[in-house]
């Protein structure tokens, strides 16, 4: 919705009723995602990467009524001394399960207590004035927060050892993906990158501004399983011709061999999804890989990663109009049909699955299944202002973080766009990302 289809009363009513559906569908999640462990299971760290699961949950609620409750609607604090536990600044992970943070049923009361503040105000609330009140920006920060948040708690749960709590039906396989060409053509001159008009984007999103990117070639889909076990047959992971020297480093280092989750057995990759063990599905796009994994694979290929600017084009570049679409679809919002997203599988689908959520370019899954690895740093567009805090984007533009696009099986369609931007350490693995592979199309712009 625009910001000024916002300023008519049917527009108020109508976005009150987004906002209410999607504030509604990320608790629903949080709790899902709660309220399958048992306490030890909430309050203890499966991973030092990662917080119990009881931080995020009042972390969660915490940031909600900072932003609403009081930043929004001017309301006292409920507890100000709980503020500084859940502050991410103020304590890494790490340390996060030293703190005397609430108990799961104190963290869910205050939860439940906050968002029934919030529904309260946002009965009366107005979304014109106030720059956080403009299309529900406040509203729309909560809602991606809570889901991002969830999308956290679903990597502590891949972490997590144990029986298996979490369950859904895998994507069925695609029909046609077996006549995809293995790259697509994307042309070369200006396009739109970033975004002015969506209400909800973030601030390292902005401003829209126009980018010359070179014709390239870019994969139809994400690098499959079977393509990566060839990378390793190969002795990919031995070779330091394919690595950087930062990467070759970590390589030694950390003794990577294999994806994350990946285990040899008799003969055969085996991988745990959940909880659950299985061979290693060749289909699927890989996952669980780090950036030097992806980028030492994309160099073996004889290929490359795509700059961000390269991904952003081919997902959402329309040649025929010359503009940029919101998705690589079109405008619509993403259905059922266009990509995986929202957690539906525990999994990404096969490659080439989605041909209804297909991009001009013809490439598919950009949107969901795997977050994808790109050739770029984490840096401000030309004309970034930092908004509605520093924290959120400003103090980690820089050569330490790559970007990601694209957003995983396990982010919401509420928290996702063909304009947002993830990053992330160069060595993480934990995360739902995998990438795929890019080429320029002439010598001269190699
Ligand atoms: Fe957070």
């Amino acid at each position: 919705m625009t910001a000024e289809a916002t300023e008519t009363a049917e527009g108020t009513e109508a976005l009150r009723s987004e906002i209410s559906a999607a504030l509604t569908a990320a608790r629903a999640r949080t709790s899902a995602l709660t309220d399958c462990v048992d306490e030890a299971d909430l309050t203890r760290q499966h991973s030092p990467l990662m917080s119990p699961l009881v931080w995020d949950l009042a972390h969660i609620a915490n940031q909600e009524e900072m932003w609403l409750l009081r930043a929004v609607g001017g309301q006292e604090p409920i507890h100000p001394e709980i503020d500084p536990l859940y502050d991410a600044f103020e304590h890494p992970r790490a340390q996060r399960p030293t703190l005397p943070l609430l108990p799961p049923h104190e963290a869910r009361r205050y939860a439940a207590d906050v968002r029934g503040r919030v529904l309260d105000l946002l009965e009366v609330a107005r979304f014109s004035g106030p720059r956080l009140l403009t299309g529900g920006f406040a509203y729309g920060m909560i809602v991606q927060h809570e889901q991002q948040h969830d999308e956290t708690m679903l990597i502590t749960h891949q972490l997590r050892k144990g029986a298996p709590v979490l369950t859904a039906p895998p994507a069925a396989p695609p029909a046609d993906a077996i006549s995809l060409p293995a790259e697509v053509p994307v042309p070369g001159g200006p396009f739109t990158m970033g975004t002015s008009s969506e209400p909800w984007a973030l601030d390292n999103e902005q401003p829209a501004h126009t980018v010359q990117v070179p014709s390239f070639f870019i994969d139809a889909t994400p690098v499959t399983n079977a393509a990566y076990t060839a990378f390793i047959a190969d002795g990919g992971y031995d070779d330091p011709r394919w690595w950087t020297p930062d990467g070759w480093d970590h390589r030694q280092r950390a003794g990577l061999v294999a994806p994350m989750t990946w285990k040899r057995e008799d003969g055969e990759w085996i991988h745990t999804v959940f909880g659950v063990t299985e061979t290693v599905p060749p289909a699927e796009p890989v996952m669980h890989v780090c950036w030097y994994e992806a980028d030492a694979y994309a160099r073996w290929a004889g290929r490359r990663l795509p700059t961000e600017a390269e991904w952003e084009k081919a997902a959402r570049f329309d040649p025929a109009t010359g503009r940029s679409r919101r998705f690589p679809w079109g405008d619509g919002a993403p259905a059922p049909e266009h990509a995986n997203l929202g957690q539906r599988h525990l999994r990404p689908a096969p490659a080439g699955s989605f041909a209804a959520g297909a991009a001009p370019s013809g490439a598919r899954q950009l949107i969901g299944d795997v977050w994808e690895w790109t050739a770029s740093d984490f840096l401000p567009y030309p004309g970034f202002r930092a908004w509605p805090y520093r924290e959120y984007s400003e103090v980690f533009f820089g050569p330490g973080y790559k970007v990601l696009r694209g957003g995983s099986f396990a982010v919401s369609p509420d928290a996702c766009r063909g304009t947002f931007r993830n990053w992330d350490y160069p060595i993480r693995r934990q995360i739902f990302a995998g990438f795929r592979t890019a080429r320029s199309a002439t010598a001269e712009t190699a």
